[in-house]
């Protein structure tokens, strides 16, 4: 099963990523009525998704454990005139963390865990959210054939992962929009079969 560590991201980063499509992921942008409040996004790369939503007037602020995203997200945002809060951090740590959110975002981190990682990474999106917050997230599917790239992810799997302490609005068919590039990895057309998921955390 394919996990991705900092230096598989390094080295992505190196290159060209096949994420970096220099906009928001269209499964965003379609439910942005329904992503309120201040919004953490985690695991933000070079900062499309958090653009979008300051652009809409929220308080966004984006975390990534890579230095080099961060610091290209924050240039982005000074020549675009728009205001947002990048921080170079781990996504696993975020249970040590004093912030409070009203909306989660994650678009391709999610799957980069292990099982363990998961858990932990599901335990700390819950520490930063508001009571009755919510989490939305774009993650590869099991419906996406093949095994390079981004480890796939069953509905079922979802279910387990977010039984507790969780309400799941919703598990639906999405895609996660990548670059073309024939000479990477072939992904199926339209962009690797995802699933958009939408949680409510409960009240404690
Ligand atoms: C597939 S990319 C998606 C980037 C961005 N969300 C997008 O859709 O354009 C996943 C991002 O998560 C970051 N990442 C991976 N593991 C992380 C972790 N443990 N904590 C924070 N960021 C992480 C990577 O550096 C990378 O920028």
């Amino acid at each position: 099963m394919p996990v991705h560590g900092r230096s598989s991201f390094e080295n992505l980063y190196a290159g060209q990523p096949r994420w970096e499509i220099g906009r928001p992921q269209r499964a965003f942008m379609d439910v942005a009525d329904q992503i309120t409040g201040s919004i953490l996004d985690s695991g933000c790369g070079t900062g499309e998704n958090a653009f979008f939503f300051a652009s809409l007037g929220h308080k966004v602020t984006g975390i990534d454990f890579l230095a080099e995203p961060i610091s290209l997200a924050k240039q982005k945002a000074a020549d675009r005139g728009l205001t947002a809060t990048f921080l170079v951090m781990d996504a696993l740590t975020l249970k040590d963390w004093t912030e409070r959110f009203d909306s989660v975002i994650d678009s391709g981190l999610f799957h980069v865990f292990s099982d363990e990682d998961r858990r932990r990474y599901v335990d700390g999106v819950a520490s930063v959210l508001k009571p009755n917050g919510r989490f939305f997230f774009l993650c590869f599917s099991d419906e996406e054939p093949g095994t390079q790239g981004p480890r796939r992810v069953s509905r079922k799997e979802i279910e387990e992962v977010f039984a507790v302490g969780w309400a799941v609005e919703s598990i639906e068919p999405s895609r996660y929009e990548v670059r073309p590039d024939p000479n990477d990895i072939s992904f199926s057309d339209g962009g690797p079969k995802a699933w958009f998921v939408v949680l409510r955390r409960l009240g404690r």
